[in-house]
């Protein structure tokens, strides 16, 4: 449809058409209304007109196509102008055929892989009649007593960007609609407790929380999330500064803001509105066109036009948002007509699916110890055991129309190639000690205090332990989990995260040696609790921890400061060196500097290297973190091989901002880390 063709549908439609499509309801009423009223529409006052008035449903990935097409021509034959309805839905790390949770995905380092997995996803929520997806979650995290940690791109803004943009790219590579979320900085909330509020200073918003979602806009995410939690004491859904002036002005965003699950009825609970009706009244003058699931816009916003607190102009602005949207989907030509069941089954089912959620469960599996006990030898006995050992529940939280029936179990996988299994821990070669956080535990409303394993996990580990046998624990989790207490007893620790619907068959891959372990950490593990929040790229102090001052110093007289593992680690069965770290040129306007290195491959097998650059500047008019990640390059290597591996450095990736959002411009020596990790010291400079 042409846009003067939407601009005369507007203008023909009547005030509660419009207020409508700014209104969304659960699909489930939809399918169902028979004519009786409905729980929802008995217990919000509504009127079927109003419901079938919805411009948009969230669903889900069981959604049937035909049940879509179904409410499609409900939508086109009971209603007025029949305008089809946009459905969305959480199609976070696949549909059916679910990959490694994001933050895995993350430690992958793989743009091009995190892309593909979304491009999978979106292909068979395309096929279940889904238009949008609330995706990428761009949330910057660093305390693992969140559980919405699995969600997330992890610790750093540059990776969160970076991963974020790739997911937009994925979904709209199949005709799918994207909606960043959740604006902003949820993944602050205090002390990591699930909805708790957040206190960011403007300076850490501009810096650390605006970038990803940036990142995302650049890449032409359609739509943006508000968040639960507020900015500067005013809930994101009700934040105009937030809303209007950083994301619509500044980032240039100009598609539809949708509140997350029933915020504008919690604007009174947080104590910002008296009533529903204020709410309505400081979430649409925010800028927020679409109430999720309160119904209150479709009941309080005509009596405010009414009454001249909001113009009937600003109302249709929004409106046009999502009839744009729905537009640039093609809605309004589709006939939703080939919408079917058995095409949407046989979607679900694709083996290249399988084939992307395998291959991206391999690159996000992180090897973090390992004394020579992997790879497994073959002819190897192997005491399999462990809470992960027989489960099928491995994809994590979000997991949509996943199946745990179609997953296999790490059991099931080792069996079918063929291990030799021996049942008592004294007699085998070596034990497979699976554990961690159960699936249930992850994603939303899954804080916990006790972000470790439990007692009983580690006194079973030292009870195995008393074997005397090798231990190679895999680690199932969705959250940076502490296991220092179970470390020392471990002879080699993967952490497979939640990996997915060919999870337990990547892990026997990367056990047996068949695939080299590549994974690298996003997100830092601490050795306690005491030591959260703890990132690389903290802020510095001027009492640092060197060993040189013996003074007060910055660090705890119970705990060392480092974490267990570090950001941007990760352990091959080969091992990598780099040599000749050089630098080409200058920063400057326009003008960028080479960061030039040889590596090389100085183990007896294949591998992939993770080369990571770091930097900081020497001097700033602000502070700027003990290390800002410039860039990251995946290199396969043979055995032996040596490759020239080369960094672009830019004036961008130095660039800070001060507390208003102005860009404070690098200038003088930069210090430089190329390494496999962000614990390394520098090993270059460059003038800025
Ligand atoms: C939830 C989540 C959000 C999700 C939305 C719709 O509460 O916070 O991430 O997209 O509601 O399910």
């Amino acid at each position: 449809m042409k846009d003067s063709e939407l601009l005369a549908l507007l203008k023909n439609m009547t005030l509660e058409e419009k207020i409508g499509q700014l209104s969304q309801a659960g699909n489930g009423d939809i399918l169902k209304y028979e004519g009786a009223p409905l729980p929802t529409m008995t217990e919000n006052d509504l009127t079927w007109e109003q419901l079938i008035s919805s411009g948009s449903l969230i669903t889900g990935g069981a959604m049937h196509a035909e049940d879509a097409a179904f409410m499609q021509r409900r939508f086109r034959t009971e209603t007025r102008h029949g305008i089809p309805t946009l459905f969305m839905a959480d199609i976070i790390h696949g549909t059916r055929t679910i990959m490694p949770i994001p933050l895995a995905q993350a430690c992958s380092f793989n743009e091009a892989l995190v892309e593909e997995g979304a491009a999978v996803a979106a292909e068979e929520a395309a096929s279940a009649g889904i238009h949008v997806t609330y995706a990428p979650m761009a949330d910057v995290i660093r305390d693992p007593r969140w559980g919405r940690s699995m969600e997330s791109f992890g610790e750093s803004p540059q990776v969160c960007g970076r991963m974020s943009a790739a997911t937009v790219r994925g979904f709209h590579s199949k005709g799918m609609a994207t909606c960043v979320k959740h604006y902003v900085g949820y993944g602050a909330v205090e002390a990591g407790r699930e909805y708790s509020p957040v206190d960011i200073s403007h300076t850490e918003l501009f810096n650390t929380y605006f970038p990803p979602f940036q990142a995302a806009v650049d890449a032409g995410c359609d739509m943006v999330m508000s968040a639960f939690t507020p900015i500067d004491r005013i809930p994101a859904t009700a934040n105009k500064w937030l809303l209007d002036d950083v994301l619509r002005k500044r980032m240039g965003f100009d598609g539809a803001v949708i509140t997350d699950w029933g915020c504008v009825r919690e604007l009174p609970v947080h104590g910002v509105a008296g009533d529903n009706k204020e709410a309505a009244y400081q979430a649409f003058k925010a800028t927020t066109d679409i109430d999720m699931m309160t119904f209150v816009y479709l009941r309080e916003l005509k009596q405010l036009v009414e009454e001249g607190a909001i113009s009937e102009e600003e109302i249709d602005q929004a409106v046009l948002r999502v009839l744009r949207l729905k537009n640039k989907l093609g809605l309004f030509e589709d006939t939703f007509e080939a919408l079917n069941n058995e095409r949407q089954q046989e979607c679900y089912h694709l083996e290249s699916h399988l084939e992307t959620s395998l291959k991206s469960a391999l690159q996000s599996c992180v090897l973090l110890k390992n004394d020579g006990a992997l790879p497994l030898k073959k002819g190897q006995t192997i005491c399999l055991c462990g809470d992960h050992a027989e489960t099928h529940e491995l994809l994590g939280g979000w997991s949509s129309n996943g199946q745990i029936s179609e997953t296999e179990s790490l059991l099931e996988v080792f069996e079918r190639h063929g291990a030799i299994l021996e049942s008592s821990p004294e007699l085998c070669d070596v034990i497979v000690y699976a554990v961690g956080e159960i699936q249930k535990q992850t994603g939303e409303c899954k804080s916990k205090a006790h972000p470790e394993l439990t007692a009983a996990q580690l006194a079973e580990l030292r009870s195995l332990r008393q074997c005397g046998k090798p231990i190679v624990m895999v680690l199932f989790t969705g959250r940076a989990l502490i296991i220092s207490d179970a470390e020392p007893y471990c002879n080699a620790i993967l952490n497979a995260w939640f990996p997915g619907t060919k999870g337990a068959e990547a892990i026997w891959q990367l056990l047996s040696g068949e695939v080299n372990p590549s994974g690298h950490l996003a997100v830092t593990m601490p050795r306690t609790v005491g030591q959260i929040p703890i990132h690389y790229d903290s802020m510095p102090t001027g009492r640092p921890n060197t060993k040189t001052r013996k003074a007060c110093l910055n660090k705890y007289v119970d705990e060392v400061n480092e974490p267990l593992y570090p950001f941007g680690f990760g352990l091959s069965y080969t091992s990598f060196e780099l040599h000749d770290v050089k630098v080409e040129g200058c920063i400057s306007e326009g003008q960028n500097a080479i960061l030039t290195a040889t590596i090389e491959n100085i183990g007896s097998v294949s591998g992939t290297a993770l080369v990571q650059a770091y930097g900081r500047m020497r001097r700033s008019i602000q502070t700027v973190p003990i290390k800002t990640l410039l860039d990251f390059v995946r290199v396969p290597l043979a055995a032996g091989e040596k490759k020239t591996v080369s960094i672009e450095l830019n004036r961008d990736m130095l660039t800070t901002y001060d507390c208003s959002g102005e860009k404070v411009l690098p200038h003088g020596t930069c210090d430089l880390l190329l390494g496999f990790d962000s614990a390394g010291g520098w090993n270059a400079s460059v003038e800025v």
